[in-house]
């Protein structure tokens, strides 16, 4: 599964290399054609924002990620399911810098590769991650949550001058309205339900603009209204943005779903709409215990 662009980059590999005769800057290191990343620019042109490909990562010689492949388009919504111990959070963690994979390649768009940049160059480049647990800080308002989700993007002593300029205040009323909490503006965080709790973190991630949302079991927790509130968010947010959804909750998946991939034992059992991987005699096997 090599895309066009891994051929591409390897011929212009070649080229470099002739032309330099192994005296390349790293010191003879193929480099290759990746690059180091910079904020706000992902090459999309190969039609991919994420590509991982024979990505392996051992626990004490357990492979909890044996040989995974997959690529996920932008502006797509892609839902992960799988039995517990599949590897969706493990996969997560690899992504987005959390845990580096034993082998393989991950990479941001066809240009950057994440190997090569730690969890805060990760995020800066527009990779924003959702854990279950809802991380907001509950002696703050919703607004002051929105707010300071924009200066932990900058340093201490600019956050302390720090004032929203018109764009910046237009953003945050724009993640207000998609979060459904317009009207808990001056709220506590902590008197807020657990549904609302998510989509503010939700909405502290958008402040950022990420081109890439990664969910990990967004509506675990959730009363129904609430998930279906969060499913109805999630079809506002494709297309802007580009999601993987990790989630045990068929009936919301089948809500929101395009392609479902079934993750199993480190990597891709099937892929395909919810009812084709459903019908699939490998799925119901591992659903229903071997
Ligand atoms: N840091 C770690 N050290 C050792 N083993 C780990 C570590 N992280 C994950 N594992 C193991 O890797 C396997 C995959 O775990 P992972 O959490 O990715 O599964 P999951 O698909 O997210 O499951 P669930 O649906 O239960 O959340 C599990 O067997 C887990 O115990
Ligand atoms: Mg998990």
């Amino acid at each position: 599964m090599t895309p066009d662009l891994f051929e591409e980059g390897a011929k212009r590999l070649a080229a470099r290399q002739e032309k330099v005769q192994g005296n390349t800057e790293s010191g003879g290191r193929a480099a290759g054609f990746s690059r180091i990343g910079t904020p706000g620019e992902v090459d999309v042109t190969h039609g991919r924002i994420l590509y991982l490909e024979d990505v392996s990562v051992s626990f004490d010689g357990f492979k909890a990620i044996n040989q995974l492949s997959l690529d996920i388009a932008p502006g797509e919504l892609r839902c992960i399911i799988g039995p517990n111990g599949a590897g969706k959070t493990t996969m997560m963690d690899i992504i987005t810098g959390k845990t580096r994979p034993n082998s393989g390649t991950v990479f941001f768009g066809s240009t950057i590769d994440l190997l090569r940049h730690n969890e805060p160059e990760i995020a800066a480049l527009g990779i924003g991650r959702k854990f279950q647990k809802p991380t907001v800080f509950e002696q703050l308002s919703v607004f002051e949550n929105l707010e300071l989700a924009l200066k932990t993007h900058k340093g201490v002593k600019s956050s302390m001058f720090f004032k929203l300029d018109s764009a910046q205040k237009d953003r945050l009323a724009e993640v207000l309205h998609t979060i459904h909490l317009a009207e808990s503006v001056t709220r506590m965080a902590g008197n807020l339900s657990h549904g609302q709790k998510q989509w503010l973190e939700i909405g502290m991630l958008l402040m950022q603009d990420p081109k890439l949302l990664l969910l990990d079991e967004p509506v675990a927790g959730m009363t129904d209204e609430e998930t279906a509130r969060t499913a109805e968010l999630f079809l506002t947010l494709k297309g802007k943005h580009s999601l993987m959804v990790v989630e045990h909750d068929m009936s919301f998946i089948r809500t929101i779903s395009d392609i479902v991939t079934v993750l199993c034992d480190g990597s891709v059992l099937a892929q395909g709409t919810l009812d084709e991987v459903q019908a699939d005699e490998r799925v119901i096997e591992v659903y229903l215990g071997r």
